[in-house]
């Protein structure tokens, strides 16, 4: 029996995909740009396994088994077998041995979070481990879900559209590794909102056959704005770099309203975050803190570290949770890192300039985390997630 196991980072994007001009091979109508996520915080968890005993393919995610027939996953399997196939490195009874995938998220499901980047940039990672797969992943993750082809590497990463029909120029790169903005800090604000979103997949479908904005973003707005954005991260610019993901992600969901039906993702908890963001901003006289959404409710903030205490005091205040497992801690008391709670107390001032009610209960909790790395292989032998038998643990 063979057996690889891998984690993949989540990665949210600052310039948006939305919308595909090809279904089939998941290929997008304009770039985008995102920062990969520290795996420590947020990962997906994926063990392979192949065995000339197993009489057939068989998948688990968190803990519940599931049916191999998924096309996404059927397609990102034979791709990486095809690959591996033409570059001659494994035998074809290797090949043609049956299948085991367990996977798992370290973070909830329930939270809404993209977890289909990471699980399917993971799921690829590591078939290409087990099959002796080399070269760009992007153009195989990006068959499992879009947004995976960026998970496939670490730091600031942006996806190319592309031209070829086939997709095999639509691809991810790095644009700069984790340890060039050091001082680069996330937090994500997990909202309290049970409402069952339209899964983005559909929504961009939607908005493909019946935004006009959507095609005005993709030809006019994006190409200028990525390239400001790449010009951002490469310098450095805080001001710059925040200004642009807040009007793109906001052109994003102009676009989702301006389908028929309208996608509705954000809530009045997401504009409350907005509208926090822009006070802070405002009483600063700069952008000091960047927002960004995807299709759902939940903040994703970014800003730099020398922030983060006035960022976490506002949270804490505006939006207090009854929760008392953590005392009412959106940051669940995680004493993780001393940037977070260094400097309490000294942001009261800042209120009163805020002229903003509280929001009691508004959030679940918050993430707190930075850029990091891409997918690694795991070699210790309690991180496999299947035993010797390929059953799960
Ligand atoms: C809003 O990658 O989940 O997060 O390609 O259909 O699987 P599929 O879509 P997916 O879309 C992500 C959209 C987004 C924006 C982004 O990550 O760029």
């Amino acid at each position: 029996m063979d057996l690889v196991t891998c984690t993949a980072p989540v990665n949210i994007a600052v310039i948006k995909y939305w919308g595909k001009r090809d279904e089939e091979l998941i290929l997008p109508i304009n770039d985008s740009l995102s920062a990969t996520l520290a795996s420590e915080q947020m990962h997906a968890k994926t063990t392979v396994s192949i065995s000339p005993n197993f009489t057939e393919d068989r998948i688990w995610l968190n803990g519940q088994e599931e049916a191999m027939a998924n096309p996404r996953l059927v397609n990102c399997l034979r791709e990486v077998k095809r690959r591996a196939r033409e570059s001659g490195q494994t035998p074809q009874t290797r090949l043609d041995w049956h299948i085991r995938i367990c996977s798992a998220n370290n973070f909830p499901t329930a939270a809404g979070l993209a977890s289909s980047a990471a699980g399917y940039a993971c799921l690829v990672y590591a078939l290409c481990q087990l099959y002796g797969v080399k070269g760009d992943l992007s153009e195989l993750a990006r068959q499992g879900s879009g947004s995976a082809c960026r998970s496939v590497l670490g730091g600031f990463v942006r996806w190319r559209m592309g031209s070829d029909a086939q997709g095999h120029d639509s691809l991810a790169h790095q644009v700069v590794g984790p340890e060039h903005w050091p001082d680069m800090r996330i937090i994500i604000l997990v909202a309290n909102d049970g409402q069952k979103k339209v899964p983005s997949s559909i929504g961009m479908k939607r908005s493909v056959g019946t935004s006009e904005l959507l095609k005005f973003r993709a030809e006019n707005t994006v190409p200028k704005r990525i390239e400001a954005m790449e010009k951002a991260v490469q310098d450095r610019d805080f001001a710059t770099f925040a200004a642009l993901a807040m009007k793109d992600s906001n052109e994003m969901h102009a676009t989702c309203l301006d389908t028929t039906p309208p996608c509705v993702y954000m809530s009045s908890t997401s504009h409350q975050v907005s509208d926090l963001v822009h006070k802070i901003n405002e009483h600063f006289g700069t952008p000091i803190v960047g927002y960004t959404f995807d299709a759902g409710p939940n903040a994703c903030l970014f800003l730099l570290k020398e922030h983060v205490p006035l960022l976490v005091h506002l949270v804490r205040h505006y939006f207090p949770t009854s929760d008392t497992t953590f005392k009412g801690d959106p940051f669940r008391g995680r004493d993780f890192d001393v940037e977070i709670s260094s400097g309490e107390g000294k942001f009261q001032s800042l209120e009163s300039s805020m002229d903003m009610g509280t929001n009691p209960d508004a959030l679940k909790y918050a993430i707190y985390t930075k850029v990091g790395l891409g997918p690694e292989v795991l070699t210790n032998t309690s991180d496999h997630l299947l035993d010797e038998l390929g059953n799960p643990k």
